[in-house]
């Protein structure tokens, strides 16, 4: 492969990797996907901590996508052949700088990323980064790591169906407006609790029902409610569903 088009996989690699480099061994890839304000970040983030993975947020992907179609083309979110101009430039440029970017979380990105995120080209122009993430995790604090993991809303369907673990992240439309709502008062924003919900709404709708890569449940996916449970509980069921993944793992290649 070639890693000089490849510049997130470059020298200031995303937390921490030092250089690109294939693992000799196969690595575990686990699989988040969620609705908006689920968990699925943290969730995520937490089980890499844990565990020493590797993690790629792969809404700030297409929240890049989306960033600059606004802010650097100047175009409509509705207009395809800029998304997909977009799309490329991200693919070509993509870097740890741009993917953590503050100004990709402010909601008119947030908005316009579903959008674009329904275009399919735009897709599958994003797609082949993600799966070698996948593949060949980078290494996590200048060490190979055994595994990565992926947040999304297409992981366990679309872009890694072979994943080892999947996990679904939910949680009731209320409770993540709120917590969205929180975040960003906490930010100094001022935003209205109604507009926030609606916001989401829509955008959740928009995820669901798009004919490209919607978000859904893979069929072998363990659902997680966060909705009454506190960040620790859930980063515990977790890492259990991942533990029983790796016994039945172990079981199977007894002698
Ligand atoms: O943080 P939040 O859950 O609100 O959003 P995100 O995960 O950053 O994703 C932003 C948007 O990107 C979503 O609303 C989806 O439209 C899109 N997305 C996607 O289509 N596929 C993914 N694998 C990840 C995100």
């Amino acid at each position: 492969m070639n890693t000089q088009n490849r510049p997130y996989f470059r020298s200031t690699d995303y937390i921490g990797s030092t250089r690109y480099r294939k693992l000799s061994m196969a690595s575990l890839v686990i699989a988040i996907d969620g609705p908006a304000a689920s968990g699925k970040g943290t969730l995520a983030r937490k089980i890499a901590e844990r565990l020493g993975f590797a993690y790629l947020d792969t809404g700030a992907i297409y929240r890049c996508t989306a960033h600059y179609l606004l802010r650097e083309l100047g175009a409509d979110a509705d207009d395809t052949a800029a998304a997909i101009k977009a799309a490329e430039y991200v693919r070509d440029h993509l870097n740890a700088e741009m993917l953590s970017n503050p100004d990709l979380r402010v909601e008119d990105v947030a908005r316009a990323t579903s959008k674009v995120a329904a275009n399919e080209k735009v897709r599958e122009i994003l797609l082949n980064a993600q799966r070698e993430y996948a593949k060949a995790p980078p290494e996590v604090n200048g060490l190979p790591t055994g595994g990565a993991i992926l947040d999304g809303r297409d992981i366990g369907t679309v872009v890694c169906p072979a994943a080892d673990v999947k996990l679904y992240v939910t949680a009731s439309t209320e409770i993540r407006a709120q917590r969205r709502f929180d975040e960003l008062a906490l930010k100094g924003e001022k935003v209205i609790y109604d507009d926030v919900l609606s916001d989401m709404a829509e955008r959740d709708q928009r995820d669901s029902e798009r004919s490209v890569a919607p978000l859904k449940p893979a069929a072998d996916a363990f659902i997680i409610d966060t909705s009454n449970e506190s960040p620790k509980d859930v980063l515990s069921r977790a890492i259990d569903i991942i533990r029983g993944h790796l016994a039945e793992q172990v079981a199977k290649n007894a002698p």
